[in-house]
């Protein structure tokens, strides 16, 4: 069998070792190679012939994926496997690119004409899928296992100058079938390649093993290498022990995500000096709780993915730095490097900021379950040596990271002898950290009891340690002794998710249940540009391949470009590790310290006291420093003056960073909580009443109330404020629906049963306009063609004369009728205004949007944005921007004259300038291309957005149920 089908982990690379730096010399060999793409590995043999010629090479960076420079294309599948299933066989068309790149040493570099002094090792550290290293000709070794390095001694071959170094990377081999992750497929050298000295006397592999001891504050330190003889320096411990050598250290300060203590020390050998970093901390299960130090600790993970729109997963330094960072600032604590080892220098910002780690191991085989499983890789020996060397290459490189508290064995490959085994290998090299694999519901072979996509009453279950029992007893007994993790929840596709509060309240209830992974960390969207030149985010079948998942890779909570989402804000508000619960009557507030480690001494409360919006006082509070876990009541003071009637009046409380750390300035909000303390000022003056006023017939009848004109038909608003309404105003149930809406089953999503019921297709019958006293009143019936039920509608239009000029009024009154089948999308009002309508302020919820279920991050306030910035631009269009409790808005235009939208008391604003039915139509943002015509919904209700399109739906109070609603608006001019 060929090199690159035979399931074997390759030939002729050196066994894995622990990533580390040294004093030794290194020569990247990063940069420009040459480059060529054949279809298959038969033309690239063809062409071995004229390997040294000039001919057919273009120029390719490394590292980098091919198919993002033009050559092939890439191709993004979740589950099925793109290639016909026959392990460990591949298909004949399978892209092979030869990179060849011409070096010379520096000067100075040792060694190897003179034969002395050490040898010289030739690192990649990611390649897809399988590749043949050749230097001078000579074949170095083959490897797989794409995120993982591999290391080739280059022995007599390296040459002072004119090496030629040729790597021929296959994108499809044996390995493919273990790597069947959810993304893109993206063959080519994507992580650095690395030529390494090894002096004589060298460090071939060194194992840190640094604990702590929470009872007495000791830490131990055991430094094994290989060779053994070495010593151990750690200057600010004024400590040196030999290799081997175990000490306890007193009054060490341990590791952990909140402070991330770490110690300088070196290791030195006559060869070489190496720097580490050790980070003393103690992983345990105990009392089926995972402790790190002794501490219980509660994840707010998210899985991590490595991506860049531009570099799929040739993920520059300064990104991988700015995810940490992004994590940090939005109160992430755990990473899950799904589904594979990152790029160590990733690890290298984990330990130095503070994240807990689950590095998981390279491997998913899911496409296996369309045929049960059977002939899965996990579970055929033919495959043992493939898995094994995963697991190794996974923990020999990263057992130095104090963040890695966990080792995953993969993800999603099903059961099988061969995980057990990784199991085994990995318990006996390192038995200081525990073991997860989520695929196994026996947990046979792990420490925790890991799931995903959950609902959460199950969650809560398993919380109280009543779940349903496994079939064997022995097992059972042991899993429901065991700590759970939701390796993955809250799935961010979209708009979403809804549901993490209810998540965060039973993590926080139970002590079995130690949080979870938000899937996903960021969009896999690859930056393109459509056939007009319009750029855009791309995703499956946008390369025209046959097989695809479509956008079912746009699940992040960052945007592709690594904009916060919406998600992300939410998910910030909900893991917040301060609670802060306002209570404005008592003028209290509670503050509990939800950090697993630290105290409060690192925040600076303050609390603002607001009245519509504007900020009338504020002050500093002294907040007692908390120990985790603890809460305290503390008084709010008593100051500024309010006068009774100047309106709704709101406390807010914030904790901030009080001095800069390594991810934040100070300053950099962590928590806040916010209470009403009273409400609008209970009347408003009320102005005279405006009697509509019926044209005479000679003037077509056209009604006129204020500053309202109606049809006199059917009753249509036609102008406002002197603004065309290109839309009148009337009901609207539909939404373009979420990619939750849609959920994984086109037959039951509730998007379905909404297009069943045609409710993207309302019609609408007036049944009457009439004048009642000041009163112009419209009833209708608005029902789906089809339909045996509806809504009855009452629009009442008022008008008055106040002291700042003519308002018109609007009270909506909804009743339904007959039996309504499903959940409505929304309930509201929609209407079209014909103007440059641009620049949208409102009192209310901001400023991002939120729904029933993902409104925690919104906080009453006064806002201000753009239309453009109402939007929010996921990655395919659906139902977004949507603020809620809404007071007031104004839109103005560049004249500065424009319409305000009142709320009796509140509504839910969307603002856009493309109809529902644009937004539903189109998929990628690029293609919604706006109107002259403002197109905005005064929603009563929405319906929530849960997670299902991969997970539990909406929970039951967030369904929108037809029932008796009423809606107030009243439309005037700016102020
Ligand atoms: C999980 C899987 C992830 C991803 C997710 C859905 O089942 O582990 O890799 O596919 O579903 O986006």
């Amino acid at each position: 069998m060929t090199y690159y089908e035979d399931p074997s982990p390759g030939t002729g690379a050196l066994a894995p070792r622990a990533a580390f730096r040294s004093d030794a010399r290194t020569l990247s060999l990063n940069g420009d190679w040459d480059f060529r793409l054949f279809p298959t590995v038969a033309h690239a043999e063809a062409a071995d012939a004229d390997e040294g010629t000039a001919d057919g090479w273009e120029k390719l960076p490394v590292p980098s994926h091919w198919a993002l420079h033009g050559h092939d294309a890439p191709q993004y599948t979740n589950i099925r496997y793109p290639f016909p299933v026959d392990p460990p066989r591949v298909p004949t068309e399978n892209p092979t690119g030869d990179h060849r790149l011409v070096f010379d040493l520096p000067d100075d570099w040792p060694g190897p004409d003179e034969g002395a002094d050490g040898r010289t090792l030739l690192r990649f550290d990611g390649v897809e899928s399988c590749y043949r290293v050749r230097l001078n000709g000579r074949e170095l070794g083959t490897a797989k296992g794409s995120r993982l390095p591999h290391e080739f001694d280059t022995g007599p071959h390296l040459l002072r100058r004119g090496n030629v170094l040729s790597v021929r990377v296959h994108q499809w081999s044996s390995g493919s079938y273990v790597e069947d992750q959810d993304m893109w497929w993206l063959a080519g050298i994507f992580r650095g390649v690395t030529l390494l000295h090894r002096p004589e006397g060298a460090v071939r592999d060194v194992f840190v093993h640094a604990g702590y001891d929470h009872r007495t504050g000791h830490g131990t330190l055991r430094v094994d290498a290989v060779p053994a003889a070495g010593r151990v320096t750690v200057p600010e411990l004024g400590l040196t022990l030999a290799t081997g050598e175990t000490v306890t250290v007193p009054g060490v300060q341990p590791w952990s995500a909140e402070v991330p203590r770490l110690y300088e020390a070196q290791l030195a050998t006559d060869g070489e000096r190496v720097p580490l970093r050790l980070g003393f901390r103690t992983v345990a299960v105990e009392d089926g709780v995972i402790t790190v130090n002794g501490r219980p600790l509660l994840l707010r993970g998210v899985n991590r993915h490595e991506f860049h729109p531009d570099h799929g997963r040739a993920v520059p330094y300064a990104t991988m730095r700015e995810d940490v960072l992004l994590m940090k600032r939005h109160n992430i604590n755990a990473v899950r490097t799904s589904h594979y080892p990152p790029d160590p220098a990733f690890l290298d910002l984990c330990d130095e900021f503070g994240l807990w780690v689950i590095d998981e191991a390279d491997l998913e085989t899911h496409g296996f379950t369309y045929d049960d499983w059977r002939g899965n890789p996990a579970d055929d020996p033919a495959w043992e040596e493939a898995l094994i060397d995963r697991a190794a290459r996974m923990v020999e490189r990263d057992k130095n990271h104090p963040s890695v508290i966990m080792w995953s064995l993969g993800n999603e490959s099903g059961t099988g002898r061969n995980l057990a085994a990784m199991s085994r290998w990995i318990r006996d090299r390192d038995p200081d950290r525990l073991i997860h694999y989520e695929g196994d519901r026996s947990c046979e072979h792990t420490d925790v009891y890991s799931r995903m996509y959950a609902s959460h009453e199950e969650v809560e279950a398993i919380g109280r340690r009543a779940e349903q029992p496994l079939d064997d007893p022995r097992l059972d007994a042991r899993r429901r002794a065991l700590p759970f993790i939701q390796c993955e929840y809250a799935h961010a596709m979209g708009n979403g998710p809804g549901g993490l509060t209810e998540y965060q309240r039973l993590f926080e209830t139970y002590e079995r249940l130690q949080g979870g992974f938000v899937w996903e960390w960021i969009d896999h969207g690859l930056r393109a540009r459509d056939a007009a030149g319009r750029p855009y985010f791309a995703y499956g079948g946008d390369f025209g391949e046959p097989l695809h998942d479509g956008n079912f890779c746009a699940d992040g909570l960052l945007f592709p470009d690594r904009t916060p989402s919406p998600g992300l804000l939410e998910y910030k508000k909900v893991v917040e590790p301060v609670g802060i619960c306002v209570d404005a009557a008592a003028r209290t507030v509670r503050v509990t310290n939800k950090y697993d480690v630290v105290d409060l001494a690192g925040l600076a409360f303050g609390w603002s006291r607001e009245v519509e919006g504007r900020r009338v006082a504020e002050g500093a509070l002294e907040v007692p420093p908390l120990a985790p876990g603890e809460s305290a009541e503390v008084a709010l003071a008593e100051a500024g003056s309010v006068a009774e009637d100047d309106g709704e009046e709101w406390w807010t409380v914030r904790a901030v960073l009080a001095d800069d750390t390594a991810w934040a300035p100070a300053g950099h909000e962590v928590a806040w909580g916010q209470a009403r303390a009273r409400g609008p000022a209970a009347t408003r003056t009320p102005g005279a009443r405006i009697t509509p006023v019926r044209a005479s017939s000679a003037d077509g009848g056209a009604l006129t109330l204020g500053p309202g004109t109606f049809d006199p038909l059917d009753g249509s608003l036609r102008t406002l404020h002197g603004l065309h309404v290109a839309v009148p105003p009337r009901l609207n149930v539909y939404r373009a629906t979420t990619d939750n809406d849609r959920g994984p089953d086109e037959e039951t999503s509730v998007a379905a049963q909404w297009h069943r019921h045609a409710l993207d297709r309302m019609r609408h019958r007036c049944d009457g306009v009439t004048v009642d006293g000041e009163s112009l009143v419209v009833t209708a019936r608005v029902a789906p063609p089809g339909g045996f039920f509806g809504l009855c509608v009452v629009y009442r239009w008022t008008g008055e004369r106040t002291s700042d000029g003519t308002r018109l009024d609007l009270s909506v009154d909804i009743t339904p009728d007959g039996e309504w089948p499903c959940p409505l999308p929304r309930l509201g009002v929609a209407l079209g205004i014909r103007a440059p309508l641009d620049w949208i302020e409102w009192y209310g919820g901001g400023p991002g949007e939120s729904y029933p279920d993902t409104r925690r991050a919104a906080r009453i306030g006064r806002w201000a944005t753009t239309v453009d910035g109402f939007q929010t631009p996921y990655v395919f269009p659906q139902e977004n921007g949507s603020r809620g409790d809404v007071r007031w808005a104004e839109l103005r235009g560049p004249d500065g004259g424009g319409l305000r939208i009142e709320g009796r008391p509140a509504f839910a604003l969307t603002a856009r300038r493309w109809t529902t039915g644009q937004l539903e139509a189109a998929r990628h943002p690029a293609d919604l291309v706006p109107d002259e015509v403002l197109h905005l919904d005064l929603d009563a209700a929405h319906h929530g957005i849960g997670t299902a399109s991969c997970g539990p739906g909406v929970l039951a109070p967030y369904e929108l149920r037809a029932t008796r609603t009423r809606l107030g608006v009243g439309f005037t001019l700016p102020r």
